[in-house]
């Protein structure tokens, strides 16, 4: 039976940590972290999330500003909305919920963002900072996936590592923290050929697709490490419930050690958010 990797714990302490260092930084420097959360639209999965991570941010002390747009915002509103959040002094972090409506472009809109307040790490110059080798502003949930990862293998050095998914937000900059760990790293998507047989061969799966429990105990090795990034709501006997691309019931019979959903990725994405934002703030006020 596979060891659970408790997100819930290891979020636990990234917060406590957080919290720890913002009550230093305002001790200090005078300079309480603040982060700009922009929802546009009305996605209910968007506006869970939104909610979740203005109340932890309360939980340790960052401060966030809440900007709520309607769906039909036009993309100059929501520029200059994002040029007041670069000029003002007293915000560290900007975070536009994705996906926006799709009259918006993503591109244009993220690249408006300061890179110093991207506590994403989606600007174009933070993600070829991280492609370089050099990682200021990373992903959250890649980030997050990291620090569990790190948990059950001291050295990371050398592991085979298969990324299911090629998402911009995850799949892309998993693979180049796990490049940067030292992984030999494979990303395999839709069109891959023979993906039961590559994800076999792996000590690390990450499944970041989007598709309820797609990864099956025969995909793979013994022992293997799965991390399940998947949220999907499904229904079951008439509720509806949350499941990761993972089917974690079988899985967790084969797998060395595995991510429950919910309860796994999702808080440490948080976690890495709000870190994100300390690290900003200190950066910005130093
Ligand atoms: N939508 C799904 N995941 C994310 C994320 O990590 N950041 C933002 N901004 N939007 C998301």
């Amino acid at each position: 039976m596979a060891q659970l990797i408790d997100g819930k714990q290891i979020s636990a302490q990234v917060l406590a940590d957080v919290a720890r260092d913002v009550e230093i930084l305002k001790a200090y420097n005078g300079v309480i972290p603040a982060l700009a959360v922009i929802l546009v639209g009305e996605d209910p999965a968007s506006q869970v999330y939104v909610r979740n991570k203005i109340k932890r941010a309360a939980e340790v002390g960052i401060i966030s500003i809440e900007h709520r747009l309607e769906a039909g915002t036009s993309q100059i509103t929501l520029n200059t909305l994002i040029e007041e959040l670069n000029q003002d002094s007293s915000v560290h972090g900007i975070l536009v919920q994705l996906p926006l409506p799709d009259h918006l472009s993503e591109e244009e809109i993220i690249s408006s963002i300061n890179p110093k307040k991207d506590v994403d790490g989606f600007h174009p110059l933070n993600v070829g900072a991280l492609a370089s080798g050099r990682s200021v502003q990373v992903p959250c949930t890649p980030q997050g996936c990291m620090i569990m990862l790190q948990q059950i293998h001291k050295d990371l050095s050398g592991k085979f590592a298969v990324v299911i998914g090629r998402s911009n937000i995850v799949g892309k900059p998993m693979a180049a923290l796990l490049l940067l760990a030292n992984c030999t790293v494979t990303i395999a998507h839709s069109r891959t050929r023979d993906i039961e047989n590559l994800c076999r061969q792996a000590d690390i799966v990450i499944a970041a697709v989007g598709r309820a429990k797609m990864v099956k105990a025969n995909w793979i090795k013994p022992g293997a490490t799965v991390i399940d990034v998947g949220i999907n709501a499904v229904d079951e006997d008439g509720k509806r419930k949350l499941c990761g691309d993972v089917d974690f019931e079988a899985v967790e019979l084969i797998a060395g050690a595995i991510t429950p959903v919910p309860g796994g990725v999702g808080p440490m994405t948080i976690a890495c958010l709000l870190l994100n934002t300390l690290n900003a703030a200190k950066r910005l006020t130093a």
